[in-house]
């Protein structure tokens, strides 16, 4: 069976130590969030699974390859969204050429797309209804419509398993409801799905598995297994409420990030 799978993972950053006795295992394909406080260690997850990060010990292993030993192989098979801040707002660049980023980054140079290139770009951008802005400038598209371009980027390759990092900050609600609709279109694809969130509610329902972390697993497991006050007051303290809801309950942390 194919599984993703971290077996006593630790990771540092200039010699501090983020992430630490990390060991989980999913199926492949799974639909898992992650949610925890700033500075818990969600998007050191995500890079060591790319391989942007290396372990200091223990072991990464995905659909059977290694992030260390088979960067090429794990560069086809993992799509990224990273948080939005990481591409500045007026970089000078059109949409087109931030799809095609996603596509010729996994080719050797001379790096010029070809016409089956474009036909990807052009169907990434149409899964989240952004063809229109193909010639359009980045930077004059609103907030939402770049979150929606950059996770064209990221499925432009047509990935196994697709790694969201906060997507849905500091966009719209109906942005929002826009990306939830294509994660469920998604997941039907047999796509594995790890997306990082601040706000698990619109996704608790979507999730297979919800993951709270700091710095180690505090808990994972099945959406109601873990939205229980008695796990979410161990990393959000005693003002965390929980109420309750169908099919998943209601989790208020009071933690509502930058
Ligand atoms: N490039 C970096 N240099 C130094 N420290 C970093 C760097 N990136 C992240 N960190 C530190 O690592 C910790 C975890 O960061 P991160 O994985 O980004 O957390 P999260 O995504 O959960 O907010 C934080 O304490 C942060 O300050
Ligand atoms: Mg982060």
């Amino acid at each position: 069976m194919e599984y993703i799978k971290f077996t006593d993972v630790y990771v540092s950053i200039n010699g501090n130590n983020i992430l630490r006795n990390i060991t989980f295992s999913t199926v492949h394909p799974t639909f898992l969030s992650i949610m925890g406080p700033n500075g818990a260690g969600k998007t050191t997850l995500l890079k060591t699974m790319l391989g942007l990060l290396k372990p200091d010990r223990g072991k990464v292993e995905i659909l059977g390859y290694n992030p260390v030993y088979n960067p090429i192989s794990i560069r086809r098979l993992v799509g990224y969204v990273p948080q939005k801040d990481y591409i500045t707002r007026d970089l000078p660049v059109k949409v087109k050429d931030v799809v095609l980023m996603g596509i010729l980054i996994n080719k050797s140079l001379p790096r010029y797309p070809s016409p089956k290139d474009i036909e990807n770009a052009l169907e990434a951008l149409r899964t989240v209804e952004m063809e229109w802005a193909w010639d359009k400038r980045f930077s004059q598209l609103s907030g939402g419509e770049q979150q929606r371009v950059l996770i064209a980027r990221g499925i432009a390759n047509k990935p196994k398993i697709l790694l969201l990092d906060e997507p849905f900050n500091k966009i719209d609600m109906s942005t929002q409801a826009h990306i939830i609709e294509f994660l469920h279109r998604i997941k039907s694809r047999n796509v594995s799905i790890f997306i990082v969130t601040h706000d698990i509610n619109p996704i608790s329902a979507i999730s297979d598995l919800i993951m709270i972390l700091n710095k180690e697993i505090i808990a994972i497991g099945k959406p109601r297994e873990v939205l229980r006050k008695e796990v979410l007051m161990k990393v959000y303290g005693s003002d965390v409420r929980i109420f309750d809801g169908h099919p998943c309950p209601i989790v208020v942390t009071g933690d509502t990030h930058v």
